[in-house]
């Protein structure tokens, strides 16, 4: 088979074939087979965070965003207070979904090149007694900076507020036990470091939360507590389930048992975060963040100053080389990301460094350093 062109993004991403192959088969939604399927696959999503007997995890289709506003929908009752701690464009996603909905929601301001600060929301939740949940992103994917989840979840357990996380970019990856960490809520989907493909997502919820949970959403789509009790019953989703993307997890899962599980991708990432950045840094490009907040996930990269760049240009000349790099997300700096997630390892971050090389001298582009070194 000829080689897609590898995706460089935070997701879709590049997955390998014998999951590809896992979607070639039709299921029916209803049947023992694919009950079976699903259960399995519940089963081992609560292994990764050793949520068995204190958590459970509702699957829901679609992309994503979906997942964090049914989170949101069924977590917070329609008089709760969300407070959002900002430090990039999920997050600011997040505040949007979350006022949409009609939940009191306050945005927690922070800069898009520092992770979110501990001391700043015990001040925020000292001075604010309304504030009844905690909006957190992990690893805010406009940047690719890791924010401190177990310091952020132990301030949340302090004040008795409740904290749900945006772990779409991370669960799998980095580590989270809810053993230790205490979360109400904790979202991810299938098309991210398990390496699946895009169509659903899953929110892992402690048991008293969730049983506490009916009546809360607005919506019957996004209600994770109706679809937790469905599928408690029936072994099947309430509405039809994205069944092929339901068998290329569970496929993707059983890789990423064999690799040896979240520290073992996550120490794949981490490889090919570092081929990356020593690539990418001897052709003079500057990361936007510091390497101590840099989450081995996505990196942001400062646009280069060299008159002869154009993103769109360098984005098409890397293409022609079989790789599909990322636009950058900040407002104020010109910049470009690189994802290091996906069914690849260093020697492809080697060839993507490679193929930047080859763009740059086909663009006339001298090298990457930008007008405004980090
Ligand atoms: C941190 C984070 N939150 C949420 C999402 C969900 O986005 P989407 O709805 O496009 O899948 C993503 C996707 O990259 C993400 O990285």
């Amino acid at each position: 088979m000829e080689r897609d062109a590898i995706l460089l993004t935070p997701g879709p991403l590049t997955t390998t074939e014998r999951t590809k192959r896992a979607m070639l088969r039709d299921w029916g939604s209803w049947d023992s087979s694919f009950i079976a399927v699903t259960t399995g696959l519940r089963r081992q999503l609560l292994k990764i965070v050793h949520g068995e007997g204190s958590h459970v995890v509702v699957p829901l289709q679609g992309s994503g965003t979906f997942a964090v506003e049914a989170a949101v929908a069924t977590i917070v009752p329609k008089t709760g207070h969300v407070l959002v701690l900002d430090n990039g464009a999920y997050c600011k996603r997040m505040g949007r979904l979350s006022t949409l909905m009609g939940r009191k929601t306050t945005i927690l301001g922070h800069a898009e090149d520092q992770p979110v600060s501990p001391t700043e929301l015990e001040s925020a939740l000292r001075g604010d007694a309304s504030i009844s949940h905690v909006g957190l992103i992990h690893c805010e994917t406009g940047t690719g900076v890791l924010n401190p989840l177990q310091a952020i979840a132990d301030v949340c357990a302090r004040h008795g507020k409740g904290l749900i996380v945006d772990a779409m970019s991370s669960f799998a990856a980095l580590p989270i036990d809810a053993r230790e960490v205490r979360f109400d809520a904790l979202v991810a989907a299938s098309g991210k470091c398990l390496e699946g493909v895009p169509g659903m997502g899953f929110v892992f919820i402690r048991k008293d939360v969730i049983d506490g949970a009916a009546g809360n959403s607005h919506s019957l789509a996004m209600d994770l507590h109706d679809q937790h009790v469905y599928m408690e019953k029936t072994g099947q989703w309430r509405f039809t389930p994205p069944t092929h993307v339901v068998a290329a997890l569970a496929e993707a899962m059983r890789q990423f048992e064999e690799e040896g599980g979240q520290s073992a991708r996550g120490a794949r990432y981490a490889a090919n975060c570092a081929a990356l950045v020593a690539g990418m840094k001897a052709l003079g490009f500057v990361p936007f963040l510091k390497a101590e907040i840099q989450a081995p996930i996505i990196l942001t990269f400062h646009a280069p100053a060299d008159p002869a760049y154009d993103f769109k240009r360098f984005y098409d000349a890397v293409k022609a080389r079989g790789f599909i790099l990322y636009p950058g997300k900040l407002t104020q700096v010109e910049t470009f990301r690189v994802g290091c997630i996906g069914a690849i390892g260093p020697a492809e971050m080697t060839e993507a460094v490679a193929a930047v090389a080859g763009a740059m001298k086909e663009l006339g582009i001298r090298t990457g350093t930008p007008a405004v070194p980090a």
